[in-house]
């Protein structure tokens, strides 16, 4: 029999539960780098090995090796850290990593630039935190996200309590995480059935992500995730239950129209008892029917659409023995951060801070690493990671409150002015990133500057504007889901979508193609004016670019190639 399978699925399963030769590797010392197929399976462990794109050049004169370092992924479910899993964090970036700490659009905190000989003492740091980064990459179930919302404590505790649950559920079983990065003993391998009872040998066809909202806000940005759950309270404020949302994803390839994004089904309602279960079933269902041939065709979202809605949810509920209800009425206003404080039901408060793009480091005039670190040393209650690459100092007692707003207002931490600044996300491409085509969290602040110039001219300054931008076309940042995305193709040059919704329901279309710096501004100046001069009360920015005919609307995921272009428009 001709094996057709992807080379990544016969790396899994040929890897013995995902050890491979990372660990002879790790003591070879002539290279910074590992071997190809350990390449693959150290994502599993929360690892990308990268390297230092800025330094390629004069590495290749000078006939060198790549600058290759490790970026580590930390697995945070719902983003919560206590102040010395912070502190624990920062110091290992000081110490092993290039010195800054990242917090991601998904609730985590990646830390670049790690040499091979750093990695063990970095991930035994990490453990004595007791944090770890299990399956923070890789084919299988990634960090789980939660809504963040200090406002409503009650509802907030049931969703990060249910985040919790599932991450615990689909963690990867095998040892090989202790025995390779923590010097654990070796675990003589069993039965695919007792090692990984629920992923089995080859994991998942491809990455699965899962997140939990609670309405009205829709900060996880739900529909971009291949499962989620919506919280769906009663009358009197308390959970009923779930609404379940299946086959959201972002990535896609330029060219190749096979590949799209699209957005979550809702595929009906289920109690918080049979939550865990139905996650466990969705993953199996998707581990035995995803597609293990071609990697750009893996993901949930094309099962969904391949099969039905209809089928793949029938054998849900085979699986998991459980009849899903029909889905209950939601409403999202919005996926951004609540800025500034807010006051919990038992009195304490929240500070929502800025962190532009997630980068938390020190530069001139902004010591905002350091701030934070003497946040951390006098807090007593949480830090808070929140979906938009922010964070929330949750749980601060009143008599703190106005020690940690000054120490963050020196620093910049709180909001800034700028409507499409607050709503602002970039992914990390160049130099870390070896899938950028172009820079995105370098260059995004500079562009934000030309934009609000223009913005202001028009009066729109303070309008609430989503704009996020990546680097290439897999959407980390979820451009797609963004009023404003820019998406990189090549140095210096982007394609620029409009027209999503700004409660993150519905993906944007295509405007223009490969425009540089000036290109961006002189496309989207006129709209801008348009808007200031065109909206109707209360119409939000992406609406208003698909009723003024800019760009058509996108129904779904398939749907997204469809109607690009001036004839479109007209
Ligand atoms: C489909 C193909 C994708 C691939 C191959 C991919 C690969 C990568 C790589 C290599 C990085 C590391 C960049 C660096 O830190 O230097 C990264 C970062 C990240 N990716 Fe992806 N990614 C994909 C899609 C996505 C999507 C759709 C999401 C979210 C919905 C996502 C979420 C993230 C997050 C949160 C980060 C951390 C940095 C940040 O917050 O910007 N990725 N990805
Ligand atoms: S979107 Fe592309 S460039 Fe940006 S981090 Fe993800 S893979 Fe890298």
């Amino acid at each position: 029999m001709t094996d057709d399978r992807s080379r990544n699925e016969r790396i899994k399963e040929a890897s013995d539960y995902l050890r491979g030769t990372l660990a002879e590797g790790l003591r070879e010392e002539i290279t910074g780098a590992i071997v190809e197929d350990d390449q693959q399976l150290v994502k599993f462990h929360g690892m990308y090995l990268q390297d230092d794109r800025d330094l390629r050049p004069e590495r290749t004169r000078k006939k060198m090796e790549k600058a290759f370092a490790f970026m580590i992924r930390v697995r945070i479910p719902g983003g919560v850290l206590t102040p010395h899993q912070w502190l624990i964090l920062d110091q290992v970036a000081r110490d092993y990593a290039n010195g800054s700490m990242r917090m991601t659009t998904r609730q985590t905190v990646q830390l670049h630039g790690i040499i091979k000989s750093n990695l063990k003492a970095t991930l035994k740091q990490i453990d004595a935190a007791v944090l770890n980064s299990i399956a923070a990459c890789g084919d299988v179930n990634r960090n789980v996200m939660c809504n963040p919302n200090p406002h409503q404590s009650q509802v907030h505790a049931a969703a990060i309590a249910l985040t919790r649950a599932i991450s615990d559920h689909l963690l990867p079983r095998t040892p090989a995480y202790r025995e390779i990065w923590l010097d654990g003993e070796r675990i003589a391998g069993g039965e695919e059935e007792v090692v990984e009872p629920i992923y089995g040998k080859t994991y998942m066809p491809r990455k699965f992500k899962i997140v939990v909202a609670v309405p009205p806000s829709n900060d996880v940005d739900i529909f971009a995730h291949d499962l989620g759950y919506i919280a769906i309270l009663d009358d009197n404020g308390t959970i009923a239950g779930w609404n379940v949302t299946v086959g959201g994803g972002m990535g896609m390839t330029h060219g190749e129209p096979d590949t799209y994004p699209r957005t979550a089904d809702v595929m009906g309602f289920c109690t918080t008892a049979d939550v865990v279960k139905i996650a466990e079933a969705i993953v199996t269902v998707q581990r035995d029917w995803g597609d293990r041939k071609n990697r750009k065709h893996a993901r949930l979202k094309y099962t969904i659409e391949d099969r039905g809605l209809d089928a793949f949810r029938a054998e849900v509920e085979r699986r998991a023995g459980v009849k899903l209800a029909a889905a209950r009425p939601f409403t999202f206003t919005s996926t951004g951060d609540q800025y500034g404080w807010s006051q919990g039901d038992d009195g304490r408060g929240h500070l929502t801070l800025f962190v532009q793009n997630g980068r938390v480091q020190d530069v001139p005039g902004a010591a905002q690493q350091t701030a934070l670190r003497e946040i951390a040393k006098i807090h007593q209650g949480d830090f808070r990671i929140t979906p938009n690459q922010n964070l929330i100092i949750a749980n601060v007692p009143t008599e703190q409150q106005a020690e940690i707003e000054r120490i963050a207002r020196e620093a910049g931490l709180l909001a800034p002015w700028s409507g499409l600044r607050r709503n602002s996300m970039a992914c990390v491409a160049l130099p870390t990133c070896g899938l950028a085509l172009a820079e995105s969290e370098r260059y995004l602040p500079e562009l934000m500057t030309a934009l609000d110039e223009k913005l202001a001219a028009h009066g729109l300054s303070a309008d609430d504007i989503v704009i996020r931008m990546t680097g290439c076309p897999n959407g980390c940042a979820r451009p797609y889901l963004s009023e404003i995305g820019l998406v990189g193709k090549g140095p210096g040059r982007y394609n620029l979508y409009l027209g999503a919704a700004f409660d993150g329901s519905r993906l944007s279309k295509l405007y223009a193609e490969d425009l540089d710096h000036n290109g961006i501004v002189a496309a989207l100046d006129p709209v801008f004016a348009a808007y200031a001069s065109g909206r109707q009360k209360g119409e939000r920015f992406g609406d208003f670019t698909i009723r003024a005919g800019f760009v058509a609307k996108t129904g779904n995921g398939a749907d997204f190639h469809a109607n690009v272009g001036a004839k479109a428009r007209m």
